[in-house]
């Protein structure tokens, strides 16, 4: 099988006693849109930050298309053709005027902040996610609402307290509900249970 355009093998980050990624595995394919998600904290942020060289690994390994890479700065990344714009930045609210092919670098990571966007943004990152899979780009895409996820990604990846925990899932195949239990681990019953635990305290 031919090498995927990004691989990370057992990355570990540590931020003191803090171990926001723990043994995380996670590839990227050419020309392919991946969506990234999970709870709060669970490690995506971190992970983008790793693969886009702004923060250094704790351990573990990077490859483009099958080269080890020593990321020690944000320009290294982009030098590798990494390119990550964070959606709480000016650039966001232009997403929706710019179009992928303008961009030179062969990934482009889009990391939305926990507080939503606009209306009008919003459809600007979808439509420009859309613009980066016809250019031929490939994408990764973390956004908190799973059905705009839904929209626009060939494949769903899961993180959990800091592993990948679900890195196959074909958004045509699955349902929204099913990727909501993936992301919070819990079974029909606990669901239930958490509903009426909530509905108990609540009165
Ligand atoms: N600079 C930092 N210093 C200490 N701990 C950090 C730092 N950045 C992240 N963390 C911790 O690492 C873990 C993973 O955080 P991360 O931001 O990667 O999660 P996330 O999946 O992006 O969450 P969100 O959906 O809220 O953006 C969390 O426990 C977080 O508190
Ligand atoms: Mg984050």
């Amino acid at each position: 099988m031919a090498e995927p355009l990004i691989r990370m093998a057992n990355i570990r980050k540590s931020y003191g006693r803090v171990q926001a990624l723990v043994d995380a595995n996670f590839h990227v394919n050419e020309k392919e849109i991946v969506g990234l998600l999970g709870d709060n904290g669970a490690g995506k942020s971190t992970l983008i930050k790793v693969l886009s060289g702004a923060v250094p690994l704790t351990s573990g390994d990077i490859f483009v298309r099958g080269k080890k890479v020593n990321f020690r700065s944000t320009s290294d990344a982009i030098a590798e053709g990494i390119e990550t714009i964070y959606q709480d930045s000016a650039l966001v609210t232009q997403l929706s005027i710019a179009r992928a092919m303008h961009f030179d670098s062969d990934l482009i990571i889009l990391d939305e902040p926990t507080n939503n966007l606009g209306v009008a943004e919003t459809q600007g990152v979808l439509s420009f996610v859309r613009s980066a899979r016809d250019s031929g780009h490939s994408c990764i895409f973390i956004a908190h609402n799973i059905h705009h996820v839904f929209q626009v990604v060939d494949r769903i990846v899961v993180m959990r307290r800091g592993k990948v925990v679900a890195d196959d899932i074909d958004p045509k195949k699955t349902t929204v509900a099913e990727v909501e239990r993936v992301i919070t681990g819990m079974s029909d019953k606990e669901i239930r249970d958490a509903i009426s635990d909530g509905r108990d305290s609540h009165g």
